[in-house]
């Protein structure tokens, strides 16, 4: 599946194919009213139901959510301990409706630091939702860009030393990478007002629309989400090449060159 945004233009529509979300602000959204900042992330978990059933009801293919990174288990260790329990209760209760849903859960990140019984629910989890197509959401935990790409680049060495001896290249580490089973995100979206990246998907992000709101996540929902993928319709990918070029590729395929239902017009920012 893997199709890389550097090597060919890909196609692009008005709706991401795969949106990537830094879900940030759930400790200020406690703050705010004088709640523990666990209260935050409780909220946290009622806004990722509600961004996947968007996103189901917009089409929108595949979902990532950066749920925990590898630096935050620099925080007091009674948070961290939280926000496991919140994960190892989600996984819990949330998977069946998922599953009825057609929601395929996958989750990448260095696994290797939870306790087993989160590994046997992620194991679970994924097996049961396997052959599920609506959507396929990815839960990014202990997940850090860096990371990605040394693990990735470790195995390939493993399986591969020629290839390592060799003119690598990017073809060649792709397949490794933990998410080579989706396309690259189309659509970033951080809430919560940094602009910043924080190690999400270093590698994957390279030409990827990056969209920040002050919105906390607690609050982040359907309507957001509406405004962001608004802004993001409103965007031209030229992926290197310029405007002219992107207008002129568009032309045949406004003339009818190409079957509507099965290539999604492109877009200029002159037509958005
Ligand atoms: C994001 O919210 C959730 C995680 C990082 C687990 P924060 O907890 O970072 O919230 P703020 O940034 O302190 O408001
Ligand atoms: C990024 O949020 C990680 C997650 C949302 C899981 P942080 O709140 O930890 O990011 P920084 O450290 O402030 O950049
Ligand atoms: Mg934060």
């Amino acid at each position: 599946m893997h199709k890389s945004s550097t090597l060919a233009v890909p196609e692009t529509a008005d709706i991401p194919q795969h949106v990537a979300v830094i879900m940030d602000g759930n400790g200020r959204w406690a703050k705010h009213r004088h709640l523990p900042r666990f209260a935050g992330h409780q909220r946290g978990v009622e806004a990722v139901r509600a961004a996947v059933k968007a996103c189901i009801d917009r089409g929108i293919e595949y979902l990532t959510l950066f749920a925990f990174s590898s630096e935050n288990w620099r925080r007091p260790a009674e948070e961290v301990a939280l926000l496991m329990e919140l994960f190892t209760g989600a996984l819990t209760k949330e998977v069946a409706k998922m599953h009825r849903n057609g929601v395929r859960l996958r989750v990448v990140g260095d696994l290797g630091r939870f306790d087993s019984r989160i590994w046997a629910l992620i194991t679970e989890a994924e097996k049961l939702t396997a052959g599920n197509e609506v959507l396929t959401l990815t839960i990014a935990a202990n997940y850090g860009g860096r990371w990605d790409i040394l693990q990735a680049l470790s195995r390939l060495a493993k399986e591969r030393p020629d290839a390592v001896a060799g003119n690598l290249s990017e073809s060649d580490l792709a397949p490794y990478l933990s998410m080579s089973y989706a396309p690259e995100p189309d659509l970033f979206i951080r809430t919560g007002g940094e602009h910043r990246i924080s190690n999400f998907l270093l590698w994957q992000l390279a030409y990827t629309e990056l969209y920040f709101t002050d919105a906390l996540w607690p609050d982040f929902g359907a309507e957001l989400l509406g405004e962001a993928i608004i802004w993001y319709a409103g965007r031209e990918r030229r992926f290197g090449r310029t405007s002219e070029q992107v207008e002129a590729e568009q032309q045949p395929r406004k003339d009818g060159a190409v079957a509507g239902a099965t290539a999604p017009p492109r877009r200029t920012r002159a037509n958005a």
